[in-house]
């Protein structure tokens, strides 16, 4: 694969979604062909299932369904987008990808590790970050700022404990895979966080 993928990742409110677009900005500037992407979604069918798992509707979904349809929108993302991507050389930024449903589904649903192993097998068939960034803050200063999103979804209804327990598994991920995972600390303020991840990624791409 010529590209190079990589993922930001972290609870709700952690300010990935903003810090995404300042290194698009960044690698762009740099001359790099740079593709965001974002999960669950990133294609037609993949957003699609995004609707579905957010809605506050669907209260009855259950864990199972809710692990398999986040993995069906990843296949679908992963074959359609990601992959043909990276085979054209392109730099990929995705907003979630594979450890959010560690995180979510395994540590937060209580799903097995051994489940959360099989759905990636499945779902990515090797496709995987060669680098992930998490950016990390307590689940409650978190859930604050994202309630200045508006309405919560249905994953941001779960109680503080959900939060932190998804907190918790990224921190464990990050210190299991320490060459592929970075923790950034997300509290501080966004210039200081951008300046943090620019350097991780220009030391991963080759500095300017
Ligand atoms: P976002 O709000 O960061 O766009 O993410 C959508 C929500 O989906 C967020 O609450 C995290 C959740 N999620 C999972 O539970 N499992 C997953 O695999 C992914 C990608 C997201």
């Amino acid at each position: 694969m010529k590209g190079l993928f990589i993922t930001l990742e972290g609870i709700e409110g952690c300010g990935k979604s903003t810090q995404l677009g300042l290194l698009r900005e960044h690698l762009a500037a740099r001359g790099f062909d740079v593709v965001t992407t974002r999960e669950p979604g990133g294609t037609p069918a993949a957003e699609a299932v995004r609707a579905i798992l957010l809605d506050p509707a669907h209260k009855a979904l259950s864990s199972t369904a809710e692990a398999l349809l986040y993995a069906a929108a990843r296949a679908q993302h992963v074959d359609e987008l990601i992959r043909p991507a990276l085979e054209a050389g392109k730099i990929v930024l995705s907003d979630r990808f594979a450890d959010s449903t560690t995180a979510y589904q395994g540590a937060g649903r209580a799903i097995s590790m051994e489940t959360i192993q099989t759905l990636h097998n499945i779902a990515t068939r090797g496709t995987w970050p060669d680098l992930t960034i998490i950016l990390d803050l307590p689940a409650v200063e978190g859930l604050r700022r994202a309630a200045r999103g508006g309405a919560p979804d249905r994953i941001e209804q779960e109680p503080l404990a959900f939060h932190e327990r998804v907190r918790g598994e990224f921190l464990r991920i990050a210190h299991a895979e320490p060459d592929r995972v970075r923790v950034v600390d997300g509290s501080r303020p966004v210039d200081a966080v951008k300046q943090e991840i620019r350097d991780l990624v220009d030391q991963r791409v080759g500095a300017p």
